[in-house]
């Protein structure tokens, strides 16, 4: 059985799909503090094999021992945590207690438990405001935040765990830009609030509940003076995960994997092939940059193509469709429960 941490959130959902269709068992650990328990019952609908749900914190040691000592669990796929750039500038200690803090007592629980094969959630943020791209994983890391400095020092505390023992198996995959989601339409993503990331902003003009949507900068360095940023399938990342605990089963040790296409796309283009897809007009306006943003960010994609044998396999348009789908069927969102 696979432990899934945040299991229940965005990514992780995705995966679970990804891992049960690849014939895994699964138990998610979530504290539901960004996610809803109908996500739960969608996956159920949609995964062929069992998904067992334990609410719960990652910071707890009793409910980890707990599952530990009730499940058979042969490695773990960590999600959970908090994502939001703007609030962990206002909220450093929440991130560093939950991101660090979190990782740190999963990791404690993993060692008492014996299980030492770990796919770690990192991020394309660790190359800070790098905009020599395409990125490739021997790039300098940085942090331009806290949530960015959260995911440095985990992807050192693994370095460091690794270091002192190499029976343990570990995957720090750095995504770039997830977008879209299951083609079922059954689960997506479904941010609090106003959303902070481009797709799901645009989604919610296409489907009215925002009037338009502001373009941060029209004159960066770039074809059309908006942003470039690679955007990845989030099918494609979960297949990545499956890809990566497969590498991790097969030959150990520690990898570092890029996650994305390797193409970088502009704000005006991804408004664009989303006008197309949803036959909706997307109203924009293009207003002063975002503060942090750097031009360009894409991934140098060999690695994860060498090691893992994993290539993201969808196109825009599919990113776009699959995203649209899920928001026109579920225009509010997950039911609340
Ligand atoms: P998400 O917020 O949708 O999912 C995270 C899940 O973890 C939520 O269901 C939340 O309830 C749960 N959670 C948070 N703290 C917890 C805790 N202490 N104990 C138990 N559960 C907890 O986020 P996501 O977009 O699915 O991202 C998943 C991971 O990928 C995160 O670590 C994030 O930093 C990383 N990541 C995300 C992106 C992105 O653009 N979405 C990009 C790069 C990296
Ligand atoms: N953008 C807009 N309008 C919006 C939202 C975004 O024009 O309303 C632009 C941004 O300026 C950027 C592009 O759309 O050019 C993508 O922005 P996102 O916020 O969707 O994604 P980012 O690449 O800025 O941020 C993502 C993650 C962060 C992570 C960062 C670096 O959301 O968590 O990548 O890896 F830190």
């Amino acid at each position: 059985m696979i432990l899934v941490t945040g299991g229940l959130g965005y990514i992780g959902s995705h995966t679970c799909v990804s891992l049960s269709d690849a014939g895994q068992d699964l138990v998610i650990l979530d504290n539901l503090s960004n996610s809803k328990a109908a996500v739960l019952e969608r996956l159920r609908e949609i995964c062929p094999n069992v998904v067992q749900f334990e609410k719960g914190d990652i910071r707890d040691k009793a409910t980890l021992t707990r599952v530990f000592n009730t499940f058979k669990i042969s490695a773990v796929l960590h999600f959970a945590g908090l994502k939001a750039v703007g609030e962990s500038n206002k909220s450093p200690i929440s991130y560093y207690d939950n991101n660090v803090g979190g990782t740190l007592c999963l990791l404690e629980a993993m060692t008492a438990a014996a299980v030492r094969t770990l796919v770690f959630s990192s991020s394309a943020t660790v190359y800070g405001d790098c905009s020599d791209v395409p990125i490739p994983e021997d790039n300098s890391r940085s942090a331009t935040n806290p949530y960015g400095r959260s995911k440095l020092f985990i992807e050192d505390i693994l370095a460091d765990l690794y270091a002192s023992d190499n029976q343990w198996r570990i995957a720090r995959l750095r995504y770039f830009n997830p977008v879209g989601a299951h083609e079922s339409g059954r689960i997506g993503e479904d941010p609090v609030g106003v959303p902070a990331n481009l797709m799901p902003y645009i989604a919610q003009v296409a489907v009215g509940h925002r009037e338009q949507l502001n373009v941060f900068g029209g004159d960066y360095p770039t074809r059309d003076g908006t942003g470039l940023r690679d955007y990845v399938h989030v099918m494609d990342l979960a297949e990545g995960h499956v890809a990566a605990l497969r590498g991790l089963q097969r030959q150990g040790g520690m990898l570092t994997v890029n996650l994305g296409t390797g193409r970088g796309t502009s704000v005006l283009e991804l408004i664009n092939a989303f006008s197309l897809v949803s036959q909706r007009e997307i109203p924009y306006k293009i207003v002063e940059r975002r503060l942090g943003d750097v031009a360009q960010s894409y991934a140098a994609v060999g690695h994860a193509e060498q090691i893992l044998g994993w290539k993201a396999k969808r196109q825009l348009s599919d990113m776009c469709a699959d995203h649209w789908r899920w928001q026109i069927e579920n225009p509010d969102g997950y039911p609340e429960s």
